[in-house]
């Protein structure tokens, strides 16, 4: 990835890049672990990092979050418009280098970028007010998070020669299962833990699996509670409110229980093929606890 950032001959990009904090590189590994270390699987690993990087660089922007994995965000420290033309020459290089590839696999990375800017504009329409429907959450969150990681993880397979449905469907629920994990830890951990601030999606206006189970076990006055705290700034003891509410009914366990069954099929699916070591990346994502 930085080789093609230090091709683009550009000292204030490269300067802007190497103050980027690189997070978990989870879709490099996959594309690593499936395809092996040869020039091809680099590239592709390296294209995959930079799409991600990308989206989250305007998703920063969208969301208008300050902090990105533990330190402060392109957009908090150069502006938006820094950090949308950063996002957009990250995105295009590596359009650039993924037309050399083969035209399926770069038809399937392509595609997968149009589903996660769709999942994005969903994610914002949703957001606009508290939204109970599981069914447009899960639509939702397999656009935006999993669509590229069972493109990362099918490309791969195409290009190791291995059957990429396969790959696909582990994929996808590594990616559906780590976004509800993401969704579970922004609730159960501390601002320090994540990097980011804690408790901060349903601040954002965000109606995450758990907000969603919390509301089906809520009686009358508790739906009505929870609805008048979505959007808005919370405190401390809304918090507190949120947190007992969401323990005692039991919402964060079955949100978990959920990606824990995504993620066992996905673990199965592994198994079956001898894929030992992308098994435990499943295994390791629902069990971290960042
Ligand atoms: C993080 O979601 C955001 C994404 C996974 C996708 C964002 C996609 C776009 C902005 C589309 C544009 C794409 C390109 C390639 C320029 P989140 O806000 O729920 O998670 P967070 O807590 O990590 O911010
Ligand atoms: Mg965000």
């Amino acid at each position: 990835m930085k080789s093609f950032v230090t091709g683009l001959c550009n000292q204030e990009v490269l300067k802007l890049y190497e103050n980027l904090p690189h997070g978990k590189r989870l879709r490099a590994k996959l594309v690593l672990k499936i395809a092996g270390s040869g020039e091809e699987a680099v590239r592709l690993a390296a294209i995959i990092e930079m799409i991600h990087a990308a989206s989250l660089l305007h998703d920063d922007v969208i969301d208008d979050a300050m902090v990105r994995r533990g330190v402060a965000s392109l957009n908090a420290t150069e502006g938006s418009k820094q950090a949308v033309m950063m996002g957009d020459i990250l995105y295009s290089k590596g359009f650039e280098e993924l037309v050399d590839f083969e035209r399926q696999i770069a038809k399937k990375v392509a595609s997968a970028v149009t589903q996660l800017s769709i999942g994005e504009m969903m994610d914002v329409r949703l957001s606009k007010r508290f939204q109970p429907d599981p069914d447009a959450y899960m639509q939702m969150i397999y656009q935006k998070t999993a669509a590229l990681i069972e493109a990362t993880a099918a490309s791969a397979a195409m290009l190791a020669g291995k059957e990429a449905h396969i790959y696909a469907v582990y994929g996808r629920n590594l990616g559906i299962a780590f976004q509800i994990v993401d969704d579970i830890l922004d609730i159960s951990q501390s601002s320090e833990q994540l990097g980011k601030p804690a408790m901060h999606d349903f601040e954002e206006g965000k109606t995450t699996l758990p907000y969603i189970y919390l509301y089906e076990a809520l009686d009358k006055d508790g739906k009505e509670r929870l609805i008048s705290l979505h959007g808005k700034r919370l405190d401390d003891d809304e918090k507190e409110w949120i947190k007992a509410a969401m323990e005692e009914s039991g919402a964060l366990q079955k949100a978990y229980m959920y990606a824990r069954e995504l993620g066992d099929e996905a673990v199965s699916l592994m198994q079956g093929v001898g894929e030992t070591s992308l098994a435990d990346i499943v295994t390791a994502m629902i069990e971290r606890d960042f």
